[in-house]
């Protein structure tokens, strides 16, 4: 991808932080979100680009939300021709709302984007996602159980199973598999929202986690497998109908039933493991991230005098990686 669009992208995620700040900790998750997504929306109509949201925040039935289909940038203005500024975006205006709301750590604003037909399509549904870095990469397997998976690692690498470190979303249905782990002597972090930054992380050069598991959402699955993919690492991902993980409430089944037609729709497997080449097809693509509150990935907004101070990380598809700190007046 165009370098100078690539890196135009980061001011799209840098939009998005700086209006949800406004939203930190102040208990409302929705007008973070709708702040983010306003300002998302406002800057990709700035780009000179024929963008498509293809991994957004639900269907064009739920707008004003950045939905599914959804054309974004200035083609229609007619300032540019070519083909190549066509791109499918994979949009999380905020991956973290609750921790946006709540004042806590490592809420991001993210997105992917690619050359066309390179993300995966699916629905705003659960997704379980493995993710190890480049050292490990070919060496996991989501049909296995994670604990086997983990001995498998230990072997290879010939590493005690108390030397891993694994990262799994503190919910619930992760409960069971936290002590397993930790039974096992297995080191667990155990974070409470916000898998992008952490699956990001895992991958990076000198990261202290080894690999991260867990059940979340699939569009911030999409987003950070951009990233995986970009920094040499692995990741394997099933998207799962809500009742699978929720359980069978008559709600629950009726929410699944509609998800497994959307992706019968999209023509992606449910329940199925997919690699990730079929998550992210292509090394064109860029991944952006701005920190909303201060995070482990990057900094948050933060107020100096009469300015905003914002920090972004970019991530080409060739695996180069830039920190870009910017300023703005307010
Ligand atoms: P949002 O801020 O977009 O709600 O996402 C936060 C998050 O923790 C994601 O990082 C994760 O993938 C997902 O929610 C998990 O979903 P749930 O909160 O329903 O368990």
């Amino acid at each position: 991808m165009n370098k100078t669009i690539a890196l135009s992208f980061a001011q799209v995620t840098e939009a998005a932080a700086i209006a949800a700040f406004d939203w930190v900790g102040r208990g409302n998750k929705n007008l973070a979100d709708e702040a983010a997504v306003k300002a998302m929306r406002e800057q990709l109509n700035q780009m000179p680009i024929d963008g498509e949201i293809v991994i957004g925040e639900g269907e064009i039935d739920e707008a004003p939300m950045l939905y599914i289909g959804e054309r974004v940038g200035n083609s229609q203005a007619g300032s540019f021709r070519e083909e190549s500024l066509a791109v499918d975006i994979a949009v999380d205006p905020i991956d973290g709302t609750r921790m946006t709301a709540m004042g806590q750590a490592n809420a991001l604003a993210v997105l992917a984007a690619g050359k066309r037909g390179c993300f995966l399509n699916a629905p705003d549904m659960y997704m379980e996602k493995l993710v190890v870095g480049k050292a490990l990469k070919g060496l996991v397997d989501l049909n296995l159980p994670l604990v086997q998976n983990l001995q498998q690692i230990a072997e290879r690498t010939n590493r005690p199973l108390a030397d891993l470190c694994v990262a799994i979303l503190a919910k619930p249905r992760h409960d069971q598999i936290i002590a397993e782990l930790q039974q096992l002597g297995v080191k667990v972090v155990a974070f409470p929202d916000g898998d992008v930054a952490v699956a990001v992380q895992c991958c990076l050069p000198n990261s202290q986690i080894d690999l991260m598991y867990g059940i979340g959402g699939a569009p911030e699955g999409v987003v950070a497998a951009v990233a995986v993919r970009a920094l040499g690492g692995d990741m394997q991902a099933r998207l799962l109908p809500r009742d699978v993980v929720k359980g069978n409430s008559p709600e629950n089944v009726a929410i699944a039933e509609q998800e497994i037609a959307r992706c019968q729709a999209m023509k992606v497997a449910v329940n199925q493991v997919l690699a990730l080449e079929q998550l992210v097809s292509s090394d064109e693509v860029v991944f952006c991230a701005t920190g909303i509150t201060h995070g482990d990935l990057v900094r948050g907004v933060e107020r100096e005098q009469n300015r905003l101070c914002s920090e972004t990380l970019v991530i080409e598809g060739n695996g180069s990686i830039h920190r870009l700190r910017s300023s703005r007046f307010v």
